[in-house]
């Protein structure tokens, strides 16, 4: 699956907001919001290199 950057930061800021077929929501924990701007974006590069 190519997931955009826009994707990721939301599935991390907000991981309900779009839940995959067969997931639940409720299950990924919502407590990475306040990462700075340079983590976040860290994160987001890291895991669209995947
Ligand atoms: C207890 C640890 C975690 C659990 C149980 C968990 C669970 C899940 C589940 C079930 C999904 C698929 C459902 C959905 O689309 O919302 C998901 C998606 C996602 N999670 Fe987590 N998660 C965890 C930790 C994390 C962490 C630490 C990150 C990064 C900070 C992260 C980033 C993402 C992203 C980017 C997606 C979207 C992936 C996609 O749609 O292909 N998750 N998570």
């Amino acid at each position: 699956m190519a997931a955009t950057d826009a994707y990721i930061e939301e599935s991390i800021r907000s991981p309900d907001a779009k839940i995959v077929d067969g997931y639940s929501a409720g299950l990924m924990q919502n407590d990475y919001g306040g990462l700075s701007a340079e983590d976040m974006n860290a994160l987001i590069a890291y895991i669209a290199s995947r």
